[in-house]
């Protein structure tokens, strides 16, 4: 099978530190798209923002950085950098639901306006120094303005088109438009990447199977809720010894800590991160929602790291088939971040 996996950008989660702490213990994925990179500008790109895509840093896991912005003169300055850096690719932001994001016709809140995607396309493609990916939605309000897109999407050169067949006011719930999406395919004249709710090896197989076009895969939160998921979809094979997969989530786990804890110095911003990815990681357990719950709930790492080291010792594992890739939350959601 040919399929090329994509690790999909979370912002929030799956930063340098994720992605190096992942490579070290599991395989499955080609290539990482990076999360957003904001248009800022100019000199800020080269300190703060590029610091999570040096290919330096990224050598385990290859890295595409993706841009979230509208001003073509600023989009071409990161382009110069990222150019001089050795990336080949670049990938642009066109699906982020977030209301402060899309108000400003920036992520998702372009799709409204594909004239406006096109005069910016018409100013950056022939400056733009490496090739161009676009990360898309079917449309902000409704599958509908798809039509529209794709005749912009098809008027550029573009590596290819990375889609998530929801609209930007469904944020990342809600049943995708897949019927929508599949009339499409066939007009769309890149090639095409297809990010959402892949979350076992049967979802993998059923996508496949639905649209026998596509040959690159994305895959987002499934691999925070289970990161044996990429191999498992690569090899048709899932991991079944019980103690490894405890070792290697453990280990993982270590690992992820100490590579963020060289990022996140104080005490309190560093366990609310490790809590945010328990809201995942919790589903490796049975009892993931008690154990969600009891962490959410330390108030100190010792106390968090003492609970965690309990849990890999004595909590029973979850199959792998069917696990949720949805954030597990207190019954109420400001618990996390006391
Ligand atoms: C917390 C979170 C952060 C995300 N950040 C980004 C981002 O920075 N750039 C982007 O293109 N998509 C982003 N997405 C969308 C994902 O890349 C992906 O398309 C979406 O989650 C559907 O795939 P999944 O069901 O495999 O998670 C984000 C999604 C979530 C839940």
């Amino acid at each position: 099978m040919n399929n090329i996996l994509y690790l999909a950008p979370l912002q929030g989660y799956t930063e340098l530190e994720f992605r190096r702490a992942w490579s070290k213990f599991f395989t499955g994925f080609d290539l990482a798209l990076s999360p957003f990179i904001p248009l800022v500008e100019g000199e800020r790109f080269r300190s703060h923002h590029l610091r999570d895509v040096m290919p330096d840093s990224n050598k385990d896991l290859t890295v595409i950085p993706q841009v979230l912005g509208n001003d073509p003169a600023k989009f071409l300055m990161l382009a110069q950098s990222l150019s001089e850096l050795g990336f080949e690719t670049m990938n642009w932001n066109l699906g982020c639901p977030k209301r402060i994001v899309a108000r400003k016709k920036r992520g998702s809140g372009l799709l409204p306006f594909p004239e406006m995607i096109r005069e910016i396309l018409e100013k950056i493609i022939p400056a733009l120094p490496l090739k161009l990916s676009i990360k898309t939605r079917l449309g902000y309000y409704s599958p509908i303005e798809f039509t529209g897109l794709i005749e912009v999407y098809n008027s550029f050169p573009l590596q290819s088109l990375i889609v998530h067949p929801r609209t930007g006011l469904q944020i990342y719930d809600g049943d995708m438009f897949l019927d929508d999406f599949e009339k499409a395919l066939p007009n769309i004249r890149h090639q095409v990447v297809f990010s959402g709710e892949i979350v076992d090896y049967d979802s993998f197989k059923n996508f496949c199977l639905r649209f026998p076009s596509i040959t690159g895969w994305m895959i987002g939160r499934a691999v925070l809720s289970n990161p044996f998921l990429p191999e498992w979809i690569k090899s048709g094979k899932a991991e079944t010894n019980d103690q490894k997969i405890r070792l290697k989530l453990q280990h993982f786990h270590e690992e992820l800590y100490c590579e963020i804890r060289h990022r996140i110095k104080n005490e309190r911003p560093l366990l609310n991160k490790m809590k945010d990815y328990w809201s995942y990681f919790s589903h490796w357990f049975i009892n993931g929602q008690s154990i969600f719950i009891h962490l959410a709930h330390t108030n100190s790492l010792i106390e968090f790291n003492n609970s965690v080291k309990k849990f890999f010792e004595t909590e029973s594992l979850a199959p792998f088939e069917g696990r949720s890739n949805r954030p597990l939350t207190t019954t109420c959601r400001s618990f996390i971040h006391i």
